[in-house]
């Protein structure tokens, strides 16, 4: 993308944010670990850890997959028998974890390409489930659809835990940590990706969605039990829990 940003209505519309990472696709793996410092590997770990082992023959339902960032995470954290069913709306994302899929892994890695608001994956599927830095493109009207769709994905007894890169207010760094968000990454970007203005968008995103707390208190509100953890001076939250057996 070029030129103005959008208006906030656009933001959240579901093709634009598919469009938005089918044109990152190529670039998102070595963007996202070089411009977070490494931080979003370390928070993806510290997200699956929030998780229990699961048994064998787990299904992990890992929702705004991207390009499976978290599944190493995951195969390590689960027995051998568990597997993950990934979901995804970007075409190009899916396509680049596909083509990664060429390995050991691929026999226990289904990757749909789908909407997470309106998937019809069936009720009861996750034993557990994730998401890592998939939040902040939903509104909070479209957070509270997410938590339905969550408390109805998983098993009776399973497991989230889900992570997001968020604006911390009330730190006193945050004026230094929003230069760089919202001036020095799109300036990077412009420069080295031939002017382009899609990673640029991180900075809206994060201003408008804030942190975790909305998105705990729609999974509350769906019955499921929430508690809220924050990373490295709030830069990351994350919500963890279970539905009720
Ligand atoms: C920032 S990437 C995160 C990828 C990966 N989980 C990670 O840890 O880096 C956000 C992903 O959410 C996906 N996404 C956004 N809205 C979605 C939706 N409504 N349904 C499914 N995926 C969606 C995007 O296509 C994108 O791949």
């Amino acid at each position: 993308m070029t030129g103005l940003l959008p208006r906030d209505d656009t933001l959240y519309d579901p093709a634009f944010v598919a469009g938005l990472f089918d044109r990152c696709a190529s670039n998102y793996r070595w963007w996202s670990a070089i411009s977070s410092f490494g931080f979003t590997y370390i928070w993806r770990r510290q997200c699956v850890r929030l998780l229990p082992r699961p048994g064998p023959g787990a299904v992990i339902v890992d929702l705004m997959a991207g390009t499976g960032e978290l599944w190493p995470h995951l195969l390590r954290h689960a027995p051998d028998l568990a597997t993950i069913t990934a979901l995804d709306i970007s075409h190009g994302m899916h396509l680049h974890a596909v083509d990664r899929l060429h390995s050991a892994r691929a026999t226990r890695i289904t990757h749909i390409e789908a909407d997470a608001l309106t998937t019809d994956l069936p009720e009861h599927h996750a034993d557990l489930l994730t998401a890592s830095f998939g939040l902040k493109t939903f509104s909070p009207e479209q957070q509270a659809i997410l938590a339905r769709q969550i408390a109805r994905l998983l098993k009776p007894g399973g497991h989230f835990a889900l992570i997001e890169a968020s604006d911390p207010h009330g730190w006193a760094l945050r004026p230094l940590y929003r230069a760089y968000i919202d001036r020095v990454l799109p300036l990077i970007e412009r420069l080295f990706l031939r002017g382009a203005q899609d990673f640029t968008m991180l900075g809206p995103y994060t201003r408008n969605f804030r942190d975790c707390t909305h998105m705990a208190a729609a999974l509350r509100a769906e019955g499921l039990t929430v508690t809220f953890h924050r990373h490295f001076f709030g830069c990351a939250t994350s919500v963890s829990g279970h539905k009720p057996a």
